[in-house]
């Protein structure tokens, strides 16, 4: 039994896939489409239900592809749009559907979009696309996410807004015509045959009129505090109505094509007003991502969960590591906040434990797969794959690296290519001529899938065995309750069905027992 046809997405278990760090077909060091096609397979058997692919279209990848330069076409770093469909169709072939990253609060400063604005010049209807202003010096005292101001003046004189690198303009979402772009950009992908979206940043695409101050940069920085009412930039009440728009030409196709948004929004009960039956299908439930890993807070947190979505009929999505923290193996083996997960870590910062976090990580990992809802697991995390903590300074390439001149390393470190078959030569298996955008680190071959493959405690198969026991038992569409009994101050217990899952925070295990009955 798997996730049933309709609802796909209440229950689903979605993959990411880092296109340029999962298979090099062609060797030049880089992952493309064709490696991801030739191992679709691996996915199939480890239990998954669909995959979710980062930005693998036109970009100078000045920010890893979240910079795009055409929205309907394939970067030749991975392939071409025919490498797509055929990708698409293997994937179809294995029953396992397809979303991908439409990234639209910003366009990388190579769109044709971007190139016609700075050539037409002020007060001219292009640069209505995007947040143009006069003065001498920034319109307002807003600040990158990656560090610095979030504006660059031009030579003409006029500033335009970033709320990412200097290379990603912030699209105008007042604009008419920007929001019927974007539905044509939705077509064709859903005319390709796409099972739906992943969407960037879209809580920072409305931004409140006459662009003001930030009401706190000394103690928000770039962001927001949670629970004070929302800074100028971040989700604005303006974008739900493009939300509307857009769920409904995905309900206008054939099939049920789903939209998961990265709407960093919290409370969660904010963020549940994302996930009402005519927007979203989904967002990331980043609190379960950031809370730290003690019964108390995981208890909240889930409680919390089930509160807010279930008050919109929306199921919880569950995550635990993606391309923007450090991964949860290492996350679990050290004393790293939540900054320091997004910051990354470098050689000269305290090391993570790798044993005790892998235990705990898996730990994690069984306790999460038994909840209702649905989960997104990030590639590699099924190896139990470290992130890449002793990155040398000469091989980053994250924006926030250079733009805090190395003050954040940034996330390079979980965006390490995959090890498949343990030979350090090759890349483990990644490429055939061994090169990698970004070296591995000696201890990645140890990791390497063909030696966890059929062996019995291996990370990749209690993985496996854990995701096909949520499938027989059809957990993402469960029932959750606590345990109350079996719950302390560092265990957690709860059932759902006829599954009761026990997880000590102390000792970092889990167990499962199907059928347990209690009195
Ligand atoms: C999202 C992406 C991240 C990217 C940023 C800007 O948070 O996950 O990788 O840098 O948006 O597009």
């Amino acid at each position: 039994m798997g996730a049933p046809e309709l609802d796909w997405w209440r229950s689903a278990v979605i993959y990411q896939i880092y296109p340029r760090s999962f298979a090099d077909a062609n060797g030049d060091g880089m992952g493309d489409l064709p490696g991801i096609t030739s191992r679709l397979g691996s996915l199939k058997t480890l239990g998954i239900d669909a995959i979710w692919l980062s930005p693998f279209m036109r970009s100078p990848q000045k920010d890893a592809g979240y910079d795009v330069s055409d929205y309907c076409d394939v970067d030749p770093l991975f392939g071409t749009l025919d490498d797509f469909d055929k990708m698409l169709a293997t994937a179809h072939g294995l029953g396992l559907k397809v979303l991908i990253d439409l990234v639209p609060n910003h366009t990388s400063d190579q769109h044709e979009w971007f190139k016609r604005a700075v050539a037409a010049g002020p007060g001219s209807p292009e640069r209505e696309f995007y947040h143009f202003r006069d003065g001498d010096v920034p319109p307002n005292n807003w600040q990158s996410m990656f560090g610095g101001p979030a504006w660059t003046q031009l030579p003409d004189g006029q500033w335009y807004c970033h709320l990412f690198d200097s290379s990603q303009p912030d699209l105008n979402w007042e604009n008419p015509a920007v929001q019927e772009a974007f539905e044509d950009i939705l077509r064709f992908w859903l005319d390709r045959g796409v099972d739906g979206f992943r969407v960037d940043q879209p809580h920072a695409m409305g931004k409140a009129e006459g662009l003001p101050d930030h009401p706190d940069v000394a103690r928000a920085g770039a962001g927001f505090i949670e629970g004070e009412p929302s800074p100028p930039m971040w989700f604005q009440d303006s974008v739900h109505p493009i939300f509307r728009k857009w769920r409904a030409i995905l309900d206008s196709y054939p099939g049920e094509r789903a939209m998961c948004g990265e709407a960093y929004v919290l409370p969660l009960s904010f963020m549940a007003l994302w996930v009402r039956p005519d927007e979203f299908h989904q967002t990331f439930n980043f609190r379960y991502l950031d809370s730290p890993w003690t019964a108390s807070d995981i208890r909240a947190c889930v409680d919390e969960s089930f509160a807010a979505f279930g008050s919109v009929g929306a199921p919880s999505t569950w995550v635990l590591s993606n391309h923007d923290v450090m991964r949860h193996a290492s996350r679990m083996g050290g004393d790293f906040g939540r900054t320091t997960a997004s910051d990354g870590v470098g050689p000269n910062d305290p090391q993570p434990d790798a044993e005790l976090g892998l235990k705990r990580a898996v730990a994690a990992t069984l306790f999460t797969l038994g909840l209702p809802g649905s989960m997104y697991l990030y590639q590699g995390e099924e190896l139990g794959l470290p992130e890449h903590t002793t990155l040398e300074p000469e091989f980053r390439q994250d924006p926030t690296f250079a733009r805090t001149k190395g003050a954040r390393v940034g996330r390079d470190g979980c965006r390490v290519p995959l090890p498949w078959e343990a030979n350090s030569s090759i890349s483990n298996g990644f490429s055939s001529t061994g090169k990698s955008w970004l070296p591995q680190p000696a201890s990645y071959a140890s990791y390497s899938r063909d030696l966890q493959e059929s062996v019995e405690g291996s990370t990749l198969e209690t993985y496996k065995r854990a995701l096909a026991m949520r499938k027989e038992l059809n957990l993402g569409h469960g029932t959750f309750e606590w345990v109350e009994y079996l719950c302390s101050e560092s265990v957690l217990a709860y059932r759902n069905g006829n599954l009761l899952v026990t997880h000590n925070f102390e000792t970092s295990e889990t167990s499962w027992e199907v059928g347990h009955q209690d009195t």
